[in-house]
């Protein structure tokens, strides 16, 4: 078994991004530890330089990230964790894939039409190639699996059908490249705002107190889950119903943090007097969840030298298996000298 997953290094992380993404991967790291297997995960500062950005923060975001997914129990010695921009071998592979890849379907492509819509000076070439390049990051590793959430479903099965045209067109077996599988969580995969349960839960949400960062304060946790928006069912009424969006979120987040079932989380809660008693419930379960990520953050990311280190040393890892597979593919697409 072999996971791989690229996380950008933009924008603080949110407890959506915690319960759907970054919980995956060291759960991820844990089962592919288990079945004696390998989990890669990869800070992906290229995808990052697609649209606007400051350079001098995209390397601070690039240690943040590394030191926030190393605190929520990455463990460089049981995984491989590294920056996208230090295996050249993954942006050649793209170039090498695009070959394959249809331009039809990279038009196609919702995260493209989403992020160009909001761009205000440049809609970048590189936003319109960004698929294929994260079709190269997971291709290169021959990974099966891909831990992401629900808005990444379709840069999956591209990737999939990425693979299967090449493998058909210049592979005599169908395994030059793996067409990978994607995992998306059951419990937490869409965390809601908490402001506005209509919307995913995003850094650039209108109301600030809808958005609860991992490396928020308790205090601040607390307050951002008492202003939380539920309904005025009288008497209220704890449970998971699609009509009740913000009580329904709520026990998602709680359910989440017990891992347990959103309907576990609710009968747990029967003798609840109202609402105020599951907010209660559920920021007590996200502090304690969320307080030991934050004070092995905080000294994780004062040494910049050491996270600089776990980085390159991934990228080694990472580019011995990289270079495999960019030999095989160019060797089979008549690229370069016969090796
Ligand atoms: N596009 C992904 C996102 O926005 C990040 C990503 C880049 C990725 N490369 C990847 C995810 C490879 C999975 C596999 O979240």
């Amino acid at each position: 078994m072999r996971i791989f997953s690229g996380i950008q290094p933009t924008g603080r992380k949110h407890l959506g991004n915690f319960i759907g993404a970054i919980r995956q991967y060291v759960d991820g790291q844990a089962r592919a530890v288990e079945a004696d297997g390998l989990a890669i995960f990869c800070i992906v500062d290229l995808h990052a330089v697609t649209v606007a950005y400051d350079p001098v923060e995209l390397r601070e975001l690039t240690y943040d990230t590394a030191a926030l997914l190393i605190a929520a129990g990455l463990d460089p010695a049981r995984c491989i964790l590294f920056r996208q921009s230090d295996v050249a071998e993954q942006t050649e592979l793209c170039w090498l894939l695009a070959s394959v890849t249809a331009h039809g379907d990279l038009n196609r492509m919702h995260q493209f039409k989403e992020k160009s819509e909001v761009q205000r000076e440049l809609i970048s070439a590189g936003l319109f190639f960004y698929p294929v390049l994260q079709a190269a990051d997971v291709l290169a590793y021959r990974c099966d699996e891909v831990p992401v959430g629900e808005d990444q479903r379709q840069h999956i099965e591209l990737m999939r059908d990425i693979a299967e045209r090449f493998n058909a067109r210049f592979a005599d077996s169908n395994e030059l490249l793996i067409a990978p599988q994607h995992r998306i969580p059951e419990v937490g995969a869409r965390i809601m705002d908490l402001q506005d349960p209509d919307s995913k839960m995003s850094t650039t949400a209108a109301a600030q107190d809808g958005t609860v960062y991992v490396l928020d304060q308790p205090e601040m946790i607390q307050r951002k889950f008492n202003r939380a928006v539920t309904d005025s069912d009288d008497p209220p009424r704890i449970a998971v119903d699609p009509q009740k969006r913000g009580v329904s979120n709520l026990l998602e987040i709680l359910a989440a943090c017990e891992g347990v079932t959103p309907e576990e989380a609710a009968a747990e809660l029967s003798g609840a007097r109202g609402y105020g008693d599951l907010k209660a419930a559920v920021s007590e379960a996200v502090i304690e969840m969320l307080t030991p990520v934050r004070e092995r953050y905080e000294l994780l990311r004062g040494d910049e030298a050491a996270l600089e280190q776990v980085l390159l040393r991934g990228a080694d890892q990472a580019r011995a298996i990289a270079a495999v597979t960019l030999g095989e593919v160019r060797s089979a697409m008549g690229v370069g000298p016969v090796t």
